[in-house]
């Protein structure tokens, strides 16, 4: 973000105020914040009373042994039981837990809590007759069903941490994360719906298992699920292996009795980029990050028992576990599940849903606004949203334009706006307004919620004045963080933690103003993670994808401005000279290439073939520079440049690369 539009963004004095009735019944108040802060952990250990545990903690919080984090140590819960069984115990088993909604029009299902109960065990039966025990992994590449929920719980009760990959991704991406965790069986689908038209799934997990095998580890068994019925081809079934849902799961019996476990015990692996090739496997344990995820689900969007709450996040990414999974069936709410996409089989889809369905929150991406916003607000305007009470925003910066958008055109003037600031590492919300209490500021991710400490921070760690700017960090421990990286202690201790050692504190990777007021405005990642759509992406993944295509020599990729998008990929490819010119089609074939390796998200929206890259004395590539003819601004300081010809040599030669 230029320093223009930084000032501009903070001379934002547009405020909105807490609606009166949802002051005056909000579940958190502004009390919160000094009684949390006089003692966090006190004030943890009373929010992880929501939960139900078997055994009660010792100790709130462990961290004797920093960065390694243990909260509510020698306590025991079961996740699942705590999402499901108990609100059936209590009573409420015929509430409905999901209004399901399928891509195909009229494909929709309501399941109550009661109902989910028994497929969860149904789910944990299987999982057992299928040789999976407490500890070992279990991988689901599924489509937004509510079997991908039920597998996800049913691994929860059996103490088998899941790891969700996004069905989005390719073969390769999927073989490499069943390397990584060593998953032993993986849940599936035949295929699911994208915009009318069936889309096979099982053959990737096929392609995925030989090439996991490749790397030496072999995966047991494939749970399918049967949505789509689509041909999948006499090749795509081993009886050996593979195992039909609606054989197993549905003929299981609806009894399992749960385990309570450690309250460290791992609840699953979610893998995100960091700034090497390989994703992280970002590990979150059970009583703290349930805990964690409870919390800010209640205290963020103030749920009350009455409402439908509707986040479109995708399972596959850790805002689909909190936010989908852990948080809101932990507080026992009502939930829309979407399986399609916002704008099929037409543009009002969304708006549609809301409308039927009853939405109360709606919790999206500004990447999500903002199309919307360029389709205009007719769309919108053609349905009656008014069951909405409050919006909620995450996965970048929500320009302040479409946060009044969103505000006015799709919550009708009433609705408060919540951007939310979090990461797939903390595992839970952790700057955010709080409906009820803050005057929001569009663009302003405001302040930490209560219980949580965070700073803005220059290089040595000194906390910046107001109106400053520098790294975000978080200054104490909190419940929900990630405990490791999956296998990598050392890596986790580098990446997170290594940074400002001596001061203890985490490092988020994100740049962050103080505003004259003290809120924070979170401009986004300092590293090289980039941020399209939403979505974490490593710029040097995508380059070790695209230098793995027998045409390339060497590549930088940078993340751009984007309107649509926030940052697009785009990458500047030196050809090996046996290439020659690539050949006419050369972009398109990195593309598809880009996107077989890594998946369709990940596809640069622009490839530059260059003679040469810009590059320090120490053979750093100066992405700055290559950032700047990306946005076609001039090109700025190349003195620090090992050849500072290489910059007229690049621009020169870029122009229509698209
Ligand atoms: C960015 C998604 C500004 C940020 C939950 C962070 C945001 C990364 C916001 C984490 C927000 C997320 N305002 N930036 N409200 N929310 N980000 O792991 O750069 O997919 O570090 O988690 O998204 O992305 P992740």
């Amino acid at each position: 973000m230029s320093d223009e539009t930084l000032s501009n963004l903070l001379k934002e004095d547009r405020r909105f105020e807490p609606p009166a009735e949802l002051a005056a019944n909000a579940n958190v108040t502004a009390e919160a914040y000094d009684a949390a802060a006089a003692d966090p952990e006190a004030f943890w250990a009373e929010q992880a009373g929501r939960l139900t545990w078997a055994t009660p903690w010792d100790r709130v919080l462990n961290w004797d042994d920093p960065p390694f984090a243990k909260w509510f140590e020698g306590g025991r819960l079961n996740a699942a039981y705590n999402c499901v069984d108990r609100h059936v115990e209590a009573g409420r088993g015929d509430k409905v837990a999901f209004h399901f909604v399928g891509e195909p029009v009229d494909d929709t299902r309501d399941i109550t809590y009661a109902e989910l109960q028994d497929l969860v065990c149904q789910a944990a039966n299987t999982l057992i007759d299928l040789g999976v025990q407490t500890g070992d992994r279990v991988a689901i590449y599924m489509p937004m069903i509510p079997e991908a929920v039920v597998a996800m719980l049913a691994c929860a009760r059996i103490g088998a941490p899941h790891t969700v990959v996004f069905g989005g991704f390719s073969s390769d991406a999927l073989a490499s994360r069943l390397e990584d965790c060593q998953a032993k069986v993986v849940v599936t689908a035949d295929g699911g719906y994208r915009r009318g038209a069936p889309s096979a799934l099982k053959p990737a997990v096929d392609e995925a298992r030989v090439k996991a095998a490749g790397l030496g580890h072999t995966v047991e068994k494939v749970l399918v699920v049967r949505r789509t019925g689509q041909d999948l081809g006499a090749d795509s079934w081993d009886d050996a292996v593979d195992v039909w849902w609606h054989e197993s799961v549905d003929r299981a019996s609806t009894e399992h009795a749960h385990e309570a476990f450690d309250a460290e015990h791992p609840l699953y692996v979610m893998y995100t980029s960091g700034t090497t090739g390989k994703p992280k496997g970002i590990l979150h344990t059970t009583g703290g990050y349930l805990t964690g995820a409870a919390y800010t689900h209640w205290a963020v969007f103030d749920i009350k028992p009455d409402d439908v709450f509707w986040c479109t996040a995708d399972i596959g990414w850790v805002t689909g576990h909190s936010y989908i999974v852990y948080g809101p069936l932990a507080n026992g709410v009502t939930q829309v599940l979407y399986e399609g996409t916002p704008d099929s089989p037409e543009k009002g889809r969304w708006w549609q849903i809301i409308e039927q369905q009853g939405v109360t929150i709606l919790y999206t991406a500004p990447t999500a606004i903002r199309s919307f916003m360029k389709q205009g607000r007719e769309i919108p305007d053609r349905h009656d949203l008014s069951s909405l009470r409050l919006l909620g925003s995450v996965g970048e910066p929500i320009n302040p334009e479409a946060y009044v958008w969103y505000r006015h055109v799709i919550g009708g003037d009433r609705t408060p706006v919540v951007d939310t600031w979090w990461q797939t590492e903390t595992g839970q919300i952790l700057i955010s307004p709080l409906p009820g209490v803050t005057a929001g500021k569009p663009g302003s991710a405001m302040v930490p919620i209560p219980g949580i400490s965070a700073a803005v921070v220059d290089e040595e760690g000194r906390e910046v004045a107001k109106g400053g700017g520098g790294y975000l960090v978080l200054t104490k421990p909190w419940p929900a963080m990630l405990r490791t990286i999956w296998g990598d202690d050392e890596r986790y201790k580098e990446t997170y933690w290594a940074r400002f050692e001596k001061l203890g504190y985490y490092f988020a990777g994100d740049g962050a103003k103080l505003d004259d007021d003290g809120d924070l405005w979170v401009l986004g990642r300092v590293d090289d993670v980039m941020n399209v759509s939403g979505h974490r992406l490593s710029t040097t993944e995508i380059e070790s994808a695209l230098v793995s295509h027998p045409k390339v020599a060497e590549a930088a990729v940078v993340g751009a401005q984007d309107e649509d998008t926030g940052q697009a990929v785009c990458a500047f490819v030196i050809l090996r000279d046996e290439a020659g010119d690539g050949g006419a089609d050369i972009v398109e074939e990195l593309r598809a290439h880009v996107r077989k390796e890594i998946g369709p998200i990940a596809k640069p929206r622009q490839i530059m073939i260059v003679p040469e890259l810009p590059k320090t004395r120490s053979g750093k590539i100066m992405r700055r520079l290559l950032r700047d003819v990306a946005e076609n601004r001039e090109v700025g300081d190349v003195t620090t440049l090992a050849d500072s010809s290489v910059m007229d040599l690049i621009s020169s030669g870029v122009s229509g690369g698209r």
